[in-house]
């Protein structure tokens, strides 16, 4: 897969790359130690306590061999800030201060994206200060009566939509944006007769950034108590509702800082906390948490505290979100907010300290959700209680560690009023009938894009590591891949592999591919940095090179290594041509073919004769 295409000037890539140290860049996310020639920290994109997260100086690699991500420089921005490939380059010239050449021919949907934000900025501009007009007084009142100042009408970018039908509309088609463009992005509607108009109209605006800062859509509330209460921008390429956090391109540094983030549910709950001075708040819009967005909170911290609104408390949709994030190893706590209110309400009415204090008395999710499982229920009987059980045990074996699960039957027992050895058993029992279904599933269909194990699970089933990309089935793969591990340590040995695998097949894909691409440049030179640009997109192949590059062979034992292989896979494909031959010398003597057979006969004597003789 050819990532890295001729548009984006290939100089240019090693100038940024040679200008930024991969040591200093993690530094600046991950506190590094030197062990050896190597530096180790804990590992950005999973949780852990001792650190299996390497970074080499000397091939300006990083792998981690617990979760076993890795790659380059580029590769660390892109997976830990998720950006794609010219962003993460644009932000590392950037940090360098080099020019970056101007835009390269990007593919039309990106060129689309930049263009919708930029048209979403205007609109965005244009409600915030339709604010200061006369016509919008009704928005800034609004706002007032809410106690909101001036400064979180900035901050925050408020707005209003006029009361009419197309004003919006008037205003960004003289700027030069085209009505097709406005109801691609969703800020207008096509009406009938080709004409179109407003989507947001006499509601207030809360534009909703992307964790970058870029206007991804909006969010209009009425002024009133009229239905719908919040009407958003329709999901597009770029407003996913699933995939944004409300205020996180402003939370994020505090919420990095703090190593906590404080989830609530709704716009208003976000400002009033960043008000308050919870500038580690955000809120998904209006929906419960999915993967992207977990993925997107673990990218800065691993602690989370929801604070429910009474009335949402413990619906099942809330819930199976925070299970989400407990099963990508956070750390899960959760407050309801007393007398019916929401956090806004809340912290108007009672102020910070008591919205603080209520933060810490968040308790870990797993009480909550016994708590709520035993809602409606009391436990008299053995039944009963193990029906609480039951509705809890699904979040239960989700935890990580033996120690968190040990650690939770006790909490569990203890509260619903069962002994640990039953919860135990219970317990033992559901894993049992979860493992099964897991490996009829797994047998289904597991391919690297269309996973039944969510991805979440980065450990596989439960207890099970993830095999590393590094892992063939058989003898003769491992073999193929131990080899290419050698020669991306040692690329002197390439030109004497070339002479004698010319011809050999690798069996193993991964090796394949490597093996194709290797072979195009004999000298070696910047072999690691050239892989890794070449099989950027490759995920599998990425960890591979980076895992590769972190497990140095003895200089001494490199030649006897080397030959080892290049024996060892010249043999088994003569071995595997020998079987094959057979085959068809069977053939050949059922269907009378003498003369084929005489022929074949001799090619499988001089075989067998090297494969005893063990030469080439
Ligand atoms: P809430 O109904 O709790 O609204 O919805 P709120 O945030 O407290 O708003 P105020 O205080 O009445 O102004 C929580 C979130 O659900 C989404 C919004 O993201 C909202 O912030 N929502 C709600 C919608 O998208 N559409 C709706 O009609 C209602
Ligand atoms: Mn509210």
């Amino acid at each position: 897969m050819i990532f890295l295409s001729g548009r984006i000037p290939a100089d240019f890539v090693d100038e940024v790359r040679q200008a930024n140290d991969i040591v200093q860049v993690i530094s600046e996310y991950v506190p590094l130690k030197k062990s050896g020639r190597n530096f180790v920290g804990l590992c950005p994109f999973h949780p852990e306590k001792t650190p299996s997260f390497t970074v080499s100086p000397e091939k300006q690699i990083f792998y981690c061999f617990g979760c076993h991500e890795g790659g380059d420089v580029f590769s660390f921005l892109m997976k830990r800030e998720g950006l794609s490939f010219w962003d993460a380059l644009t932000s590392l010239a950037r940090r360098v201060g080099l020019e970056v050449p101007a835009t390269p021919g990007r593919d039309g949907r990106s060129r689309w994206q930049e263009r919708a934000y930029e048209i979403n900025a205007a609109a965005r501009d244009f409600f915030h200060n339709y604010l200061r007009q006369p016509a919008g007084q009704a928005g800034r009142e609004y706002f007032f009566r809410r106690e909101l100042t001036e400064e979180d009408l900035e901050k925050f970018y408020l707005g209003f939509a006029p009361a009419a039908w197309d004003e919006l509309t008037r205003y960004m088609t003289k700027k030069g944006f085209r009505e097709d463009e406005l109801v691609r992005v969703g800020l207008a509607v096509a009406g009938k007769k080709g004409s179109c108009y407003d989507r947001f109209r006499n509601r207030v605006i809360f534009p909703i950034t992307n964790h970058r800062g870029q206007v991804a859509g909006f969010g209009g509330r009425v002024l009133d108590d009229s239905l719908p209460k919040y009407l958003n921008s329709p999901e597009s390429d770029i407003f996913n509702k699933g995939q944004l956090l409300y205020g996180l391109s402003l939370a994020a540094r505090d919420i990095r800082q703090k190593d906590e983030v404080i989830l609530v549910e709704g716009y208003m709950d976000v400002i009033r906390a960043h008000k308050h001075g919870f500038t580690n708040t955000v809120a998904p819009l209006g929906t419960a948490l999915t993967r992207e967005q977990v993925r997107l909170i673990t990218r800065y911290t691993y602690n989370v505290v929801m604070a429910f609104d009474a009335d949402t408390a413990g619906q099942a949709a809330t819930l199976r979100g925070l299970d989400l994030l407990q099963e990508a190893g956070c750390r899960v706590r959760v407050v309801t907010v007393p007398a019916g209110k929401d956090p806004d309400e809340f912290l108007q009415k009672e102020g910070g300290e008591a919205f603080a204090r209520l933060l810490q008395q968040a308790e870990p999710l797993l009480h909550y959700r016994i708590r709520q499982a035993g809602q409606g229920i009391t436990p008299v009987t053995v039944e009963d209680k193990l029906k609480i059980l039951h509705r809890v045990l699904p979040a239960l074996v989700m935890l990580e560690s033996e120690i968190q699960l040990s650690e939770a039957i006790y909490t569990a027992a203890d509260l619903i009023g069962l002994t640990p050895e039953a919860v135990r058993s219970e317990v033992e029992k559901f894993l049992q009938n979860k493992r099964k279904r897991w490996i009829v599933r797994d047998n289904l269909a597991q391919t690297r894009n269309n996973r039944i194990m969510p991805d979440l699970y980065p450990t596989g089933a439960i207890g099970e590591k993830k095999k590393p990309a590094g892992q063939p089935a058989g003898g003769r793969q491992k073999a193929e891949r131990e080899l290419l591990t050698l020669l991306l340590n040692y690329p002197d040995y390439l030109p004497q592999t070339l002479s004698r695998l010319e011809a050999y097949p690798f069996t193993d894909p991964l090796a394949a591919k490597l093996w194709e691409e290797l072979r195009k440049d004999t000298t070696g030179e910047n072999l690691v940095e050239r892989l890794v640009d070449h099989f950027r997109a490759d995920e599998e192949i990425l960890q591979f090179i980076s895992r590769s590059a972190m497990t140095p062979v003895e200089e001494k034992k490199a030649p006897v290594l080397w030959r080892g292989y290049v024996e060892r896979l010249l043999s088994e494909e003569r071995k595997a041509r020998l079987a094959q031959l057979l085959q068809e010398i069977k053939a050949a003597e059922q269907a009378g073919n003498w003369e084929k057979m005489q022929e074949l006969l001799l090619q499988y004597r001089t075989l067998l004769q090297q494969e005893r003789s063990g030469e080439n």
